[in-house]
């Protein structure tokens, strides 16, 4: 790999495999530092362009600008994407703006198939009559975390969507990979593809962001996903179809760290200097606790 580009690599705990983050515009770094159908995954979360407060990309450009942006890093993202390659797209709105992420997905439609809508869930509440009362919480059941809106027309947003997009629509994926194990036992063995206890999860996720005491110390970026939302959509695509996985757009490098934590080689980028610093103290600190045989420091699948 040859550039100006400053950039650091990580290895794995097989001490080969590596993790490469680049500081620089996604575009320049797709463009020169990957190879045609080369990546087998692409997970990301692109700016939202919704008034986030990052520390220096402006969330508020007009909306014909963000939508150029939005086709321009798809269609290099297509070019590095391999012919059975998934790309994973997070995407948010807000009550004020729910449609943005659909007029992303809409962008991307025009380059790629939308082969799954999948739903991923911060936060939830199940009464306890609705689960047949399965819990002895006579309350019910409230998990996870979200931003509260304060509001008396709008509903809290627990909610984003990741889009999966390929380029045929027909790329096979694991889905027992991340399986869940069936309630109803009896199912096991009743259906010709029930050979054991896990079946699909659909596409409704819940993953929770970790409980954190200090936001500057331990999440000092204001859009991030739980590295367990990359973890699963690598899993899903299929580990033995994966060998290598790309971020453009890094923030404090959660796929990267899904990425150390399966095993996976990995590019990503981003522009921030501050945030291309968080990211790589946060994976330098990961790749120490893999190397002396710890578990990791991030929440995680399990393997
Ligand atoms: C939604 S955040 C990604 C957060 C990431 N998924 C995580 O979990 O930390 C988007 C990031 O893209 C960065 N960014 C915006 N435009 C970029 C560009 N053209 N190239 C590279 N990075 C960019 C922003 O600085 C921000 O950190």
């Amino acid at each position: 790999m040859s550039s100006s580009l400053e950039m650091q690599t990580f290895h794995c705990r097989d001490g080969h495999t590596r993790i490469t983050v680049v500081l620089s515009d996604c575009m320049e770094g797709m463009s020169s530092l990957v190879k045609p159908e080369s990546v087998d995954v692409i997970v990301t979360s692109p700016p939202y362009n919704i008034g986030v407060s990052y520390s220096t990309y402006d969330d508020t450009i007009d909306r014909a600008t963000y939508l150029e942006f939005i086709s321009s890093w798809a269609d290099l993202a297509r070019q590095c994407l391999s012919p059975h390659g998934s790309l994973f797209l997070n995407m948010g709105g807000k009550p004020t703006d729910p449609w943005i992420p659909w007029e992303v997905a809409q962008v991307i439609r025009g380059k790629m198939k939308l082969q799954n809508v999948i739903h991923w869930i911060k936060a939830i509440s199940i009464d306890h009559d609705s689960i047949g009362g399965r819990t002895p919480l006579r309350e019910g059941l409230s998990v996870g975390h979200y931003k509260p809106v304060n509001s008396n027309r709008f509903v809290n947003d627990c909610h984003e969507y990741v889009f999966h997009f390929t380029k045929t629509g027909r790329v096979p994926l694991d889905r027992l990979a991340v399986g869940v194990p069936y309630q109803d036992k009896s199912n096991i063995g009743r259906w010709q593809s029930a050979t054991q206890d896990l079946r699909c999860r659909g596409n409704t996720w819940f993953i929770p962001y970790e409980t954190i005491q200090n936001r500057q110390r331990e999440r000092p970026h204001p859009a991030t996903f739980p590295v367990r939302l990359p973890e699963m959509c690598i899993k899903l695509h299929g580990l033995d179809r994966c060998k290598l996985v790309m971020d453009p757009f890094l923030g404090l490098g959660n796929t990267a760290l899904a990425c150390l934590n399966l095993g996976k080689e990995f590019i990503g980028f981003e522009m921030d200097r501050n945030y291309y610093e968080d990211a790589k103290s946060r994976i330098s600190s990961a790749e120490s606790a893999a190397c002396a045989g710890q578990p990791s420091l991030f929440d995680t699948l399990e393997p």
